[in-house]
Formats: C-alpha cells, structure tokens, sequence
C-alpha cells in the first residue's frame, strides 16, 4: 500500500479515537454520592468498599463525599475512590476551633468540595457571599466546588424560581472572573429528604434556563447535576435527561443497593 494512503489510514483512525474520548468523557455522569451525617466510620467505610469494588466504566464518575471527619481514613483504605469534602472553612491554619482548612484538603487530595449546600445555609447561616468565597478558595486551591443553589417552595409555588436562582448565581460568580471547573448542583430545597421531585419537563427547563445564563460567565468547564429525592425509583429517567451532567444524591446514597446500580 502507498505511505500516504497508509498515512491518511493511520490519520483518521487517530481521529476517531480522539473523538470518541470526547465523546465519552463529554457524555459521562457526576454521580455524587452525599452521605451527610448519616453515617458512622464502619458504615462509611462499608460503602467505600462498596464504591471501590465497582468495575470502572466511561458512564459514571463516582465521587463519595462522606462526613468530613471521615475523609481522611477513607481516603488512606480506598485511595482510588474519590471523595469530596463537604464543606470548606474560609479562615486558615492557626487559631480557627472547628475550622475545616483548605489546605487540609489539598495536602490530602481531596479534589472535590461541597459549596453552599442548603443545610449548611440554614445550619450556620451560610449566605451566597460566604459561598462566593469559598468558591473561589475551592479554585485558587485547585479544588472543584460543587456549588448547590435551589429555591425554597414559596418562590417554587409562586413561579419565580428562575429569578431566584439567577440572583443567587449573580451573587456566586463574577462576569469578570475566569473559573476553572465548576460542577453546580441544583437542588430545589423542598424536594430535598421530602420524596418531592419536580417533574423532568421542569427539570429539563431549568437545565435550559441555567445553561443560558451561565454563559455570561466564563468557566473553562461547567457541570450541572440536578439533587433532591434522586432514588433508585427515579434515578433512570433523571440520567436520561441529555443536557443534565449528573446527580447529588442524599439518603438513597448511603444504600448498597444503590450504589450497585453505578455498575
Ligand atoms: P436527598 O437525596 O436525601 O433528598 O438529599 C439531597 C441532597 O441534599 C444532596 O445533597
């Protein structure tokens, strides 16, 4: 055969492989995995066992983000999963009682953080500023935050959701800022612990909704994941929505049997 029908041969079967990657990698599911405080150590470390037994596949990224006291023994028994932490504290090393410290995380690779969730808002007050700072301290630190927004129900009833969740975007990201990647998670605040999830038509509308504003910002890669009653019941038809990257997923989470379904 001549070199260069060989060459044009060798060429595209290059091609095709670097785009199938692209493909895949693009086309690949966050799935996380938030056990809040459910958990003590050994049922923690049962289901990073769990996690770590699973075959890897180009579906799903798996990220297990246990209770932050955990992260460390976690991490050193199953060193191939990946954890995140669940939250961030904003004051560094030194005299910080409680603090979780940034550096804590990097020094032990933990890549992922939990921004904002809505239980830490209404536990310890946390506000979109805060959450911008932590944000941009998760980045700064080559962390990813995983950055939760979602609408309480009065807003959700009144349909003013896109408004509300708009403004709290406002609040996180600055226009003039580069980011790095970015997962955002929204989790409609009456549809977390409750069973309730919005149907997928308004799902789907929102992920439309999101993906639009986001533009006006610039991230090098942007993720949105969808959180609230996610099951083993629902779990199917919320991943069949296309524009949607994945799930944060509670209670179901600390279940064996859902975890398994990831295989
Ligand atoms: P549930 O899946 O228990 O509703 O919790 C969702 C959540 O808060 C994930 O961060």
């Amino acid at each position: 055969m001549p070199s260069a029908a060989l060459n044009i041969i060798t060429i595209s079967f290059l091609v095709f492989i670097f785009i199938s990657i692209l493909i895949s990698v693009n086309l690949m599911k966050y799935i996380i995995f938030n056990w809040k405080s459910y958990l003590n150590i050994s049922e923690s470390m049962n289901l990073s066992k769990v996690v770590s037994k699973l075959p890897s596949t180009k579906k799903y990224k798996l990220i297990s983000s246990p209770n932050n006291f955990y992260n460390l023994t976690l991490k050193s028994r199953y060193p191939k999963n990946i954890y995140a932490a669940q939250n961030v504290d904003l004051h560094g090393k030194g005299a910080s009682t409680g603090s979780i410290d940034i550096q804590d995380l990097v020094s032990n690779k933990i890549k992922f953080c939990i921004i904002g969730h809505s239980e830490v808002r209404s536990n310890f007050g946390e506000t979109d500023l805060i959450i911008q700072k932590k944000t941009d301290l998760c980045l700064h630190n080559k962390i990813t935050p995983i950055v939760c927004i979602g609408e309480p129900v009065d807003i959700y009833k009144s349909k003013k959701t896109k408004n509300y969740l708009k403004k709290q975007i406002n609040k996180i990201f600055k226009k003039s800022n580069i980011y790095n990647e970015v997962i955002l998670a929204y989790e409609p605040l009456w549809s977390i612990g409750t069973g309730l999830t919005p149907k997928m038509s308004e799902i789907n509308d929102i992920l439309q909704f999101l993906t639009k504003i986001l533009k006006n910002y610039s991230f090098k890669k942007i993720k949105i994941l969808y959180g609230g009653s996610v099951n083993l019941s629902n779990i199917k038809e919320i991943l069949s929505l296309q524009k949607l990257d994945g799930v944060l997923v509670g209670s179901a989470s600390t279940k064996p049997s859902f975890i398994k379904y990831f295989r």
